[in-house]
């Protein structure tokens, strides 16, 4: 990945996306603790930008990512992804969806 293309990125994401995406998660989850596992917090937040390679975050399936390392990306951003504070995705929500990431399989086609 280029350092240029990385450098668009975090514009178009914080000048367009970021309140667009931020709108629609909140009118899906609702409060805190509201998450039934895992799956629907990747499904709802994380694969809004993680789900497509090309997208706006790299693919995490089939890499096996520890979720002490995922944990820790959530909570506190990385360049283009924003941080997810406990208020969004709590403690448990924030554990199940690390460990769903580390056994989703690799995908096959898109
Ligand atoms: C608004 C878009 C967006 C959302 C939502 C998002 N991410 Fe990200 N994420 C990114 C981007 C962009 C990067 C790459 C940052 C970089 O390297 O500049 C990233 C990077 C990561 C990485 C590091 C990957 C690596 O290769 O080391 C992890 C882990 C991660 N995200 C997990 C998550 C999880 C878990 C969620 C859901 C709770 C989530 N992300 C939600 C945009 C997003």
């Amino acid at each position: 990945m280029s350092k240029i293309g990385i450098q668009v990125k975090t514009l178009a994401f914080g000048s367009l996306l970021a309140p667009l995406l931020f709108a629609s998660f909140s009118a899906q989850a609702g409060s805190a603790g509201n998450w039934k596992d895992g799956a629907q917090v990747y499904e709802k937040v994380c694969g809004q930008c993680h789900e497509t390679d090309g997208d706006i975050g790299v693919i995490l399936a089939g890499r096996q990512l520890p979720p002490a390392y995922t944990q820790l990306i959530v909570r506190n951003g990385l360049r283009a992804m924003p941080a997810f504070a406990a208020s969004f995705i709590d403690d448990k929500a924030l554990q199940n969806v690390s460990e769903y990431i580390q056994k989703m399989p690799a995908k096959g086609k898109e």
